[in-house]
């Protein structure tokens, strides 16, 4: 075995993930170095076993106690690069917590990923889940990113392209991608800044302060101000952000729905298809605030399930099924599930 590996067996995962479940894990390894998954991924032993890796663990719905090996990716460091004469490139290693990260640009005059302050995680899950809240996406200021690839042993760069981003999707979430792991994103942020008020609730919040012209310090600020208000902390209850994508249907299914439903809360795509709320469904349907034993809905965020003290995976799952068929029975619409399931 790699002298330089500190494997620990039967490691229970529940500080390892925001739903704060109580989960463990067969083989855990902390990566601190590129070069420890190449050492890890070499040993047969290592490498046979199922793999799991872990960033921020804030996107994820552990259903039981994983029989393999977790990867906790947790590589630190960050450097503001040369840049081009229109983007200023910052690059990231894979563990650094995403927002510490967002605030530290700032705090370099790096404008840009204010939108995108207070989103739990790592790094390296943004571009995996193609982040995003308040109107920005990570791929609007992505530049490229080093992926290890196990099957060849080699790290590979790749662009925005080869990435496939998507809403909440990328190519890592699909065949082509899975195996990948993520070392370090690097980000093109514009030279000629402008604050992205493109999302109603953040442009009221932002004029309501009576400010004409922010700062993307401001701008970040506002939108922490707002993700305060409506969305729990893990620190405080367990939990992954939405639970569920929101929909995007047909326009015809649209205008069917909005026939019988006429509040119904839609935004039409470029492509004409239409992305309904999922939260506004949930609610809809009277979930909002309501448990199944330890796993609820939280009372403020119908989209946002929570852990109320020692739900298992298996609970959170019953929960998310009851939801989603009440959707579909009512508005012929399925829901699905934002974090992985694991
Ligand atoms: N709504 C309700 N009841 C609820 C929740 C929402 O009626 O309980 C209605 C709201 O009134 C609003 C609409 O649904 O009209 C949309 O709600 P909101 O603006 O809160 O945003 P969202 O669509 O629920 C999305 C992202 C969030 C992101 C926010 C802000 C997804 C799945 N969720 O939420 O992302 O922070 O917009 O941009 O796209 C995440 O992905 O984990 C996440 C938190």
């Amino acid at each position: 075995m790699h002298s330089n590996l500190h494997l620990c067996h039967d490691f229970s995962l529940r500080s390892l993930n925001t739903f704060g479940i109580d989960a463990r894990a067969a083989t855990y390894l902390r990566v601190a170095a590129a070069d420890q998954l190449q050492a890890a991924l070499a040993e047969p032993a290592l490498a046979a076993q199922p793999r799991l890796v872990l960033g921020g663990g804030s996107n994820l719905l552990l259903t039981g106690d994983f029989p393999g090996l977790v990867l906790h990716i947790a590589i630190q460091g960050r450097e503001v690069l040369q840049g081009t004469a229109t983007h200023h490139h910052v690059r990231a290693a894979a563990g650094e917590n995403w927002h510490q990260f967002v605030q530290w640009t700032l705090s370099h005059g790096l404008d840009g990923l204010e939108n995108l302050s207070l989103i739990p995680g790592t790094v390296g899950a943004a571009p995996i889940q193609n982040i995003g809240a308040y109107g920005a996406e990570t791929k609007d200021y992505f530049h490229s990113l080093t992926a290890y690839d196990p099957a060849s042993g080699q790290l590979v760069v790749m662009d925005v392209a080869d990435c496939r981003f998507g809403y909440r999707d990328s190519v890592f979430k699909q065949e082509a991608g899975r195996g990948l792991i993520v070392v370090d994103v690097t980000f093109a942020l514009p030279r000629a800044w402008q604050p992205n008020l493109r999302y109603a609730e953040l442009a009221q919040a932002v004029a309501a302060q009576g400010l004409d012209a922010p700062s993307a310090q401001q701008v970040a600020d506002t939108v922490i101000a707002v993700r305060r208000r409506k969305l729990p902390d893990p620190a405080d209850i367990g939990n992954a952000g939405s639970f569920f994508k929101n929909p995007v249907v047909s326009g015809a299914q649209c205008a069917q729905l909005l026939a019988q439903f006429p509040a119904l809360v839609h935004h039409q795509q470029a492509d004409g298809s239409e992305k309904l709320a999922a939260g506004w469904l949930i609610d809809q349907c009277g979930w909002k605030g309501r448990s199944l034993g330890a796993a609820g809905v939280y009372e403020k965020q119908a989209l946002v399930l929570v852990n109320r003290g020692g739900a298992t995976g298996a609970e959170v799952q019953r929960l998310a099924q009851a939801i989603q068929d009440d959707v579909q029975a009512r508005y012929g619409v399925l829901l699905e599930p934002e974090p992985v399931f694991v």
